[in-house]
């Protein structure tokens, strides 16, 4: 391991894959996912270097964050042969399940990613992706838990730096009070709000939208979307 990528691991906070004392079935199944999934320290050696992994690297690099069980993963992978697509996932078992539905089609453009998005400065460098989606992050309601969160201000300066300009992320949470959180948090923020609802399904853009699969349990439940799409402007606007 180079001296840079120790470095930046010794600031890492979140367990260790190689650490697990009793590895689950899902983490066993890693090392059959070589080349598909890349985790803890392998990933944070790819820093800077991402493209490079995919059979065309000249394609845009675009990256979910927290893809759960890899359905809107799948889809886009699918939708935009022409962008590559990276996710991240904290959790081994959604982790295997995303992962799953791009290999066993040998799509090309869509890898896995194990890592904590909170240090999201640890895995790419600056300008390194396009788009970023973000859907139904963890919304840590009670009071002691809320530094857990991952829509804070230093995330989204953090986003900023490693987005090259003009490109976009897409929020949605079904969790109001994170929700108006995370828009203070933005306005703080370099990034430009493009749009925003409080009832995506009842908006302008309910036609274009993907339903995940925790929107869909959402929306069971009679639960309002809410929805926020952020610009990085190229440095004239
Ligand atoms: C509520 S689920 C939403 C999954 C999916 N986006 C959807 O809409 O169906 C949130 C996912 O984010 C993952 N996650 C939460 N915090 C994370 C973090 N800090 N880094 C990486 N993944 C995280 C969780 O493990 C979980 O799979």
């Amino acid at each position: 391991m180079g001296n840079d990528i120790q470095r930046h691991m010794s600031q890492l906070k979140m367990s260790l894959t190689r650490n697990i004392p009793f590895p689950n079935i899902y983490v066993q199944m890693l090392p059959e996912y070589k080349g598909w999934i890349f985790v803890d320290e392998e990933a944070a050696s790819q820093r800077g270097e991402w493209r490079q992994i995919f059979s065309n690297p000249s394609l845009p690099l675009d990256l979910e964050i927290g893809c759960g069980n890899g359905t809107f993963f799948d889809y886009q992978a699918r939708k935009e042969p022409n962008r590559n697509l990276l996710g991240i996932e904290l959790k081994y078992k959604p982790l295997v399940q995303t992962v799953r539905r791009v290999r066993k089609d040998l799509l090309p453009n869509a890898k896995g990613i194990r890592f904590q998005a909170r240090q999201i400065e640890l895995l790419f460098g600056e300008n390194e992706l396009d788009n970023v989606f973000i859907f139904f992050p963890d919304p840590w309601p009670r009071k002691k838990q809320q530094k857990n969160r991952l829509m804070k201000l230093d995330f989204f300066e953090k986003l900023y730096r490693i987005q090259k300009p003009g490109s976009i992320v897409t929020i949605k949470t079904d969790d109001l009070p994170y929700f108006e959180f995370a828009v203070e948090e933005i306005k703080k923020s370099p990034y430009k709000i493009l749009r925003e609802s409080r009832d995506l399904h009842q908006s302008p853009w309910a036609d274009e939208n993907f339903v995940t699969a925790f929107e869909r349990i959402f929306i069971k439940q009679g639960v309002r979307i809410n929805y926020v799409q952020l610009l990085k402007p190229q440095s004239h606007q």
